[in-house]
């Protein structure tokens, strides 16, 4: 199993107002669509949107256009919330059947012999019934799972996001996942940055926004970059490979 090549599409936290207004200035909607329609994503296996469609507060008018844009696609597109989501708005417009559990959005997606878990968390914590089930989950699978969800499980040293936008229940969440002796890759949004962490056994990649770029190093909000990058995954026999994207 596994041996086939997947390659992973993520585009995060591309924040699309209700209607064609620019969002803090930027045209949020044509730099979605830099990514969607960029050669890097053309031979993708899956696409994965991990959350912030909505800008503030779950606009139907964002997933409208979101949900218009990716319905033709050849490849499955997959969507987690975010905190900027609304759960009952988003599944008007994607297909959230049998993904929705006591108001969560988790699940599990096989392809190309590959595992993949996908949490929700969109109020900024991971729910104790999320935890449970993945660990249950994964005993169940014969070698790597690989995880997506809307926040980085750890601190990723950015100073703005860390200190104030970070998941509460890391320490909880990280001693899950340490349990998980097969969890190996763990890819998130959120912090409108790329990292490339090391969290125990576990390696954290957390993808840039297509709306944004924050500035790391500031303490307070500056924005690096409104050009839109979004990244790239490649899971292979015996190896995971990650690129990001810019325009
Ligand atoms: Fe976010």
């Amino acid at each position: 199993m596994g041996c086939k090549l997947l390659k992973i599409g993520q585009i995060s936290d591309i924040h699309i107002g209700e209607d064609e207004n620019l969002v803090q200035g930027i045209d949020v909607r044509a730099n979605f669509l830099k990514a969607l329609r960029s050669k890097s994503i053309e031979d993708m296996d899956l696409l994965v949107l991990s959350g912030d469609l909505a800008n503030e507060d779950g606009e139907p008018g964002a997933y409208r256009f979101v949900f218009e844009q990716v319905k033709d696609l050849k490849v499955p597109v997959l969507v987690i919330p975010g905190n900027h989501d609304r759960l009952d708005t988003m599944a008007q417009f994607f297909d959230l059947q049998g993904k929705i559990h006591g108001e969560k959005c988790y699940f599990k997606y096989e392809i190309a012999g590959q595992t993949l878990f996908f949490l929700d968390s969109a109020c900024g914590t991971v729910s104790k019934d999320q935890l449970d089930w993945l660990k249950a989950e994964a005993a169940k699978v014969q070698g790597e799972i690989f995880l997506f969800m809307h926040h980085p499980p750890c601190l990723c040293g950015h100073r703005f996001m860390d200190s104030r936008y970070s998941l509460k229940n890391k320490e909880e969440v990280q001693a899950v996942f340490a349990e998980i002796q097969n969890l190996t890759h763990i890819f998130c949004g959120h912090y409108h940055s790329h990292f490339e962490l090391d969290m125990g056994r576990q390696k954290v990649h957390v993808a840039p926004s297509t709306q944004m770029q924050i500035d790391s190093y500031a303490p307070n909000f500056i924005l690096k970059s409104s050009a839109p990058e979004w990244m790239a995954i490649e899971i292979g026999e015996n190896f995971v490979e990650t690129a990001v994207y810019l325009r």
